[in-house]
C-alpha cells in the first residue's frame, strides 16, 4: 500500500480525493499498488464529508509519519506551502503539487532536494491544468531543442475574454462567473494582471532552458485594460484578443512576454475559447506541435496531480530526471515589450 497525504482541501485538493475515489481501481492497476489517502490537511473542518475521519490540522502528523510515501500539495501560495513541501522532501517523501507560484519561485531548489534523496518533486498540474505539457517537455520532447513555447496559459482570463468577445459580457460579471466555476485564484488579481500566466511561462522556459528563469524579469501585462469596445474593434478586423504567454529562443537565451495580443482568425490559438488552454511548441526536429485542453477547474487539474501521484508511486525511490538547474538564466529583453 502507498500512503498519500493531501495538504489543502480546496478546489483542487478535494478534486484529487474525488479522482482517486472515482477511478481508484484503474489508478491502482496503473500504479501497481494500492493508493490510499491516509490524511487530508486543512485548517477547516468538513462535517459530514467522507474525509472527516482522516482530517488533520497538524502538519507534523504528516511529516513525522514514516508510512506517508507521497504528499500532495494543493494549498497554493508560497507560505506555508514552501516550508511544508521542503520538509516533506527532506523527510524522504515524494511530492506532487499544483502550485505554480511555488514551482516558479523554488522549483530548482526543490528538485535538487528531491534528486539528492532519489525521490521526486512533480508539478504537472502547475501549468495548463489537465494538459500534460510538463511531461511532454520533460520526456516526450527530449530529443529536441525547443525554440519556442507560446500559449494561452490562464483559463480564467481566457474564459473572460471569450465571454466579452462573443457575448459582450461585462468584465466584473464574467470574472465573478469564473470565480464561481472554481477557475480563478483565491486572489483573482493573479489571473487578470497576468501574474499566473507569467509564473507558468517562467516554469516552461526553465524546463526548456534547463536553467532557472526568474519570473520577475518577464514583462507582464494583464487584461484589466481590455474593454468590450476593444473587442468590437478586434471583431471588425476579423481578429480576437487573447492573453498570450510566450518564450522564444534568442541565441543562448530566451525572450519572454505575457500580454494581451490581437490574433487573426487563422491563428491556431485564436479559436481556443472558454476555460481551455493551448500551448504551441516548436522543436528543431519536431517542427510544430499544439497541446490543448482544460486549463483550469477542479477535476482536470486534479487529474494531472493524480497522474503525478501514480508516477511517483511507480518511482518511489528513483528520481525521474528533470532538467532545471538552479543557476539563473538572464533573459533577453522582448522586442514587443518595448512598444
Ligand atoms: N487560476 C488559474 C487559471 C488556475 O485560471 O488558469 C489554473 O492554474
Amino acid at each position: 500500500m502507498i500512503n498519500v497525504a493531501v495538504m489543502g482541501y480546496g478546489t483542487v485538493g478535494s478534486g484529487v480525493v474525488e479522482v482517486l475515489r472515482t477511478n481508484g481501481e484503474l489508478i491502482n492497476e496503473r500504479a501497481q499498488d494500492v493508493i490510499n489517502v491516509k490524511y487530508v490537511l486543512d485548517l477547516r473542518d468538513f462535517p459530514g464529508d467522507p474525509v472527516e475521519e482522516i482530517l488533520t490540522h497538524d502538519f507534523e502528523t504528516i511529516v513525522n509519519d514514516a508510512e506517508v510515501d507521497i504528499v500532495v500539495e494543493t494549498m497554493g501560495g508560497i507560505e506555508p506551502a514552501y516550508t511544508f513541501v521542503k520538509r516533506c522532501l527532506e523527510a524522504g517523501k515524494n511530492v506532487a503539487t499544483s502550485n505554480k507560484a511555488l514551482v516558479a519561485k523554488h522549483g530548482a531548489e526543490l528538485l535538487e532536494i528531491a534528486r539528492d534523496r532519489s525521490i521526486n518533486f512533480m508539478f504537472e498540474a502547475s501549468v495548463g491544468g489537465g494538459i500534460p505539457i510538463i511531461r511532454a517537455l520533460n520526456s516526450s520532447l527530449t530529443a529536441d531543442r525547443i525554440d519556442e513555447v507560446t500559449g494561452i496559459l490562464n483559463g480564467t482570463t481566457n474564459y473572460m475574454l471569450t465571454k466579452m468577445f462573443f457575448e459582450s459580457a461585462d468584465y466584473d460579471e464574467v470574472l465573478k462567473e469564473a470565480q464561481e466555476k472554481g477557475y480563478a485564484e483565491r486572489n483573482p488579481e493573479a489571473d487578470v494582471e497576468g501574474h499566473d500566466a507569467c509564473r507558468k511561462i517562467a516554469i516552461l522556459t526553465s524546463l526548456i532552458a534547463g536553467q532557472h528563469v526568474d519570473f520577475e524579469t518577464i514583462h507582464t501585462e494583464g487584461i484589466t485594460k481590455i474593454t468590450t469596445e476593444d473587442m468590437k474593434y478586434a471583431k471588425t478586423m476579423d481578429m480576437a484578443i487573447k492573453l498570450l504567454a510566450s518564450s522564444k529562443r534568442e541565441g543562448e537565451s530566451f525572450s519572454a512576454i505575457v500580454a494581451p495580443m490581437l490574433l487573426s482568425k487563422n491563428h491556431p490559438l485564436c479559436n481556443v475559447n472558454d476555460v481551455f488552454n493551448a500551448i504551441f511548441v516548436r522543436g528543431n526536429m519536431l517542427g510544430d506541435a499544439m497541446f490543448y485542453g482544460s486549463g483550469a477547474g477542479k477535476l482536470p487539474t486534479a487529474s494531472a496531480v493524480v497522474a503525478d501521484v501514480v508516477d511517483a508511486a511507480k518511482h518511489l525511490h528513483r528520481t525521474v530526471v528533470t532538467r532545471w538547474e538552479s543557476n539563473t538564466l538572464e533573459l533577453v529583453p522582448n522586442a514587443d515589450a518595448k512598444r
